[in-house]
């Protein structure tokens, strides 16, 4: 029997119970990247792994943010470095995750969460628009997960887990061909991914999440907000907090048996296309005061 699979056999001994649930989700001495970290959706992932114990690299083209990001892990105890990469560009990426393994030695847990959109009509994209969401949300996201898993192969225990970051753009037509093609490819080719690196013990799973409250570091207006509400089952608007737990367990030992699936974090919203949303029985756990880090 392995050690991981042992310390899961103790959640059974009344006594050690406790311990051997709690230590299922932590990171500590893993070496871990996101990309995208500098701020967004990217931050509260690199800050969610550090706080269970990872050390964490940036990797990204905003060099500022990013830095403070790194900062602000380093003053959690953990190691960090902020690494510039365009992770549409295949040199790019293989240098970033070289400068990353330099740093830690080996790399655990990926995050590839880089990611654009260009608003506007289908009828008026430019192919270039078109070209340059795919090349940084599909094309970057598979670049990394390539040179991530060529890393995780060539350690000593051979493991990694990949988290790719999808979008419920994935599932449902938002409206922008470009943005919604690249995520559904994201959700799928994590699907391709899983069913091949699994035997090198490398999981790969996407996280999709609904609207978080800033859109691409943008606040949405109330009114929006409101609608929002009163078309998610679960009745608030998402907030960056609504996606630690699913980070946490797709980085940690939680999820050792779960690969290429893709768990929607939408409080719902994608279920029904509700033409009357029901009234709600109670609060929602969330309200819109408290939507703070939206
Ligand atoms: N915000 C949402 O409502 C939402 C919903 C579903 C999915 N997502 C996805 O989550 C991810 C993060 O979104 P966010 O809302 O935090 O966006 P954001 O704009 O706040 O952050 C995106 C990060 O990616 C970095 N980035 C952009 N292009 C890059 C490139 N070529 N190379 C390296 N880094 C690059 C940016 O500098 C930034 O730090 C994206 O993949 C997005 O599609 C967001």
């Amino acid at each position: 029997m392995s050690e991981s699979s042992a310390a899961v056999h103790e959640v059974w001994d009344p006594q050690g119970a406790p311990d051997a649930v709690r230590s299922l989700f932590d990171l500590s001495g893993k070496k871990a990247l996101v990309t995208g970290g500098s701020m967004g959706i990217g931050q509260a992932a690199a800050r969610v792994l550090a706080a269970a114990g990872a050390d964490v690299a940036i990797v990204d083209v905003e060099e500022d943010l990013g830095e403070r990001v790194a900062d602000a892990i380093r003053g959690l105890g953990r190691d960090s470095l902020f690494v510039p990469c365009d992770v549409s560009d295949a040199e790019q990426v293989e240098a970033a995750i070289a400068a990353v393994v330099q740093r830690f030695g080996r790399l655990d847990i990926a995050v590839n969460n880089a990611g654009i959109i260009r608003l506007g009509t289908d009828e008026s994209l430019e192919k270039d628009a078109w070209d340059r969401v795919i090349g940084v949300n599909l094309t970057g996201t598979w670049l990394c997960a390539r040179a991530e898993m060529r890393q995780m192969i060539r350690q000593q225990p051979t493991e990694g887990k990949i988290i790719n970051m999808g979008s419920i753009a994935a599932l449902i037509a938002a409206s922008n061909g470009a943005y919604d093609a690249s995520k559904a490819g994201v959700v799928h080719l994590t699907r391709t991914l899983a069913a091949s690196w699994g035997r090198y013990n490398i999981n790969v799973n996407s996280i999709s999440p609904g609207y978080v409250g800033t859109v691409f570091g943008q606040r949405r207006p109330e009114d929006e907000r409101q609608r929002l509400r009163s078309l998610t089952p679960l009745g608030h608007v998402q907030r960056l907090a609504d996606l630690h737990g699913p980070l946490l367990f797709l980085a940690s030992r939680a999820s050792d048996y779960v690969t290429g699936q893709n768990i929607v974090v939408d409080g719902g919203h994608t279920l029904s296309t509700w033409v009357f949303p029901p009234a709600r029985a109670v609060p929602p756990r969330i309200g819109p005061a408290e939507e703070i880090d939206a």
